[in-house]
C-alpha cells in the first residue's frame, strides 16, 4: 500500500470497573479478568494529523497547550506497537485531544485517551489497506488500546465490558476486552448513574503503573487474583436477576479491596483521602437509613463513583448527594453521567 498523510478524528469514553484490574503480567496481559460500565459523558476528542514519509516525531496538545511528557508517552507507544501497524513509524503525527471532563479529575483520561487514539490509528491503517470488517477493527483498536493502557481497551465498547480470559465469559480474552452479552443483562442495570464526586483534584502520589507493579510482590496478590476470578460468578448472577443488594456488596467489596492491596504493598501507600472515607461513611449511613441503593466505587484515586440505578428512587439519592456529600469535594466538584442503553 501506499503512504498518504490525513487527518482522522475520532471520541472514546473512558470507564468504571466493577471488579478490578490491579496487576498485570508482561505485554500487558492481566493477572485476572475484570468487567466495567463505559461512562457516557466521560468522553476524550482526538485528532490525529499524519504527514507520511515524514521523519517519524509526534506532537501532542491537550486543550490547545502543548503536552511534552505526553508526547514522550505517545512515541514510545507508537514504537511498541510498530509490529501490528507496518506504517506507523512512516511519518510525523499532531495530536490534539480535549476531555469533555475536567483534566486531572481523576477520571480515567487515559482509558479514553488511548481509546481514542486507537481508534484513530485504525482509521488511518483502513486508508491504506484494505478495510476490516468492523468487528474486526474494533477488535484490533481494543487491542491496541489494552497496550497504551490496560483498562482502556473496554472503553471501545459500550455498556458492561469484559477484559480478561474467564470461565464465566464467552468469547473473553486477555488481548482485547469484549462487550457482557446484553441477554444476560436485567433491565435494571442498563439505566444507571455514575456520579464523580471530585474529592481531590491534584496528581496521584503513586501511578497505576508503578501500583501494578508492586502488586509483583505483593503477599495477598494471589488470593486477589484468584478472588477476582471468582467473584465472576456472583457477578454473572447478579446481572442477569438484578439483585441490588448482592451488587451492592460485590461493588463496593471490589473497591476497598482494590485499596486494601496498596496499603498491603511494599513500599505501603494511600490514594484515598480524608473526603474519601468520609463520603463513604455517610453513603453506608444512608443506605442503612434509607435502605435506598446508592453505593460506590473507586478508582486508583481519592474521588468517590457514586453508583445508583434510575428505578425511582433516583431523585431522593440526587438530593441526599447534592445536600451531604458535596460538601466534601474539591470546589463542589461533581461530573454526573449516565450509563444507558
Ligand atoms: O489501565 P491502568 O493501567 O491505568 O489501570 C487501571 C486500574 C484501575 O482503574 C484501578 C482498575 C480498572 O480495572 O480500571
Amino acid at each position: 500500500y501506499t503512504i498518504q498523510s490525513t487527518t482522522v478524528s475520532e471520541s472514546c469514553p473512558s470507564n468504571i470497573a466493577l471488579i478490578k484490574y490491579w496487576g498485570k503480567y508482561e505485554n500487558q496481559i492481566p493477572a485476572n479478568p475484570s468487567i466495567s460500565y463505559t461512562l457516557n459523558h466521560c468522553k476524550t476528542n482526538t485528532t490525529i494529523e499524519f504527514l507520511a514519509n515524514e521523519p517519524f516525531s509526534v506532537q501532542t496538545f491537550l486543550s490547545g497547550n502543548e503536552e511534552l511528557k505526553f508526547a514522550e508517552k505517545i512515541e514510545k507507544y507508537f514504537k511498541n506497537i510498530a509490529q501490528y501497524l507496518p506504517w506507523i513509524l512512516k511519518g510525523k503525527y499532531i495530536i490534539k485531544t480535549e476531555n469533555t471532563f475536567p483534566h486531572s479529575s481523576g477520571i480515567a483520561s487515559s482509558a479514553s485517551g488511548f481509546g481514542a487514539i486507537a481508534k484513530c490509528l485504525m482509521k488511518i491503517d483502513e486508508f491504506f489497506s484494505s478495510k476490516n470488517s468492523d468487528e474486526e477493527s474494533l477488535q484490533k483498536a481494543s487491542f491496541l488500546a489494552r497496550l497504551g493502557s490496560g483498562s482502556a481497551c473496554r472503553s471501545l465498547h459500550s455498556g458492561l465490558v469484559v477484559w480478561g480470559e474467564s470461565d464465566e465469559v464467552e468469547g473473553s480474552s486477555d488481548l482485547f476486552a469484549v462487550q457482557y452479552p446484553n441477554s444476560e443483562i436485567h433491565d435494571v442495570f442498563k439505566d444507571f448513574n455514575d456520579w464523580v464526586l471530585l474529592i481531590h483534584e491534584g496528581v496521584k502520589s503513586v501511578s497505576s503503573t508503578v501500583g501494578h507493579g508492586l502488586m509483583n510482590t505483593n503477599p495477598y496478590a494471589e488470593r486477589r487474583f484468584l478472588e477476582a476470578r471468582e467473584n465472576f460468578v456472583p457477578m454473572k448472577e447478579t446481572l442477569k436477576s438484578g439483585d441490588m443488594n448482592a451488587f451492592i456488596k460485590l461493588v463496593e467489596h471490589e473497591a476497598l479491596t482494590l485499596h486494601a492491596m496498596m496499603m498491603m504493598s511494599d513500599p505501603a501507600f494511600i490514594l484515598m483521602k480524608t473526603g474519601t472515607l468520609e463520603v463513604i461513611n455517610k453513603i453506608w449511613d444512608f443506605r442503612r437509613q434509607t435502605e435506598l441503593p446508592l453505593f460506590f466505587t473507586l478508582d486508583a484515586g481519592a474521588n468517590v463513583h457514586l453508583l445508583f440505578p434510575n428505578d425511582g428512587s433516583e431523585d431522593k439519592i440526587k438530593t441526599f448527594i447534592e445536600k451531604e456529600l458535596l460538601q466534601h469535594t474539591q470546589k463542589n466538584g461533581v461530573v454526573k453521567d449516565v450509563m444507558k442503553w
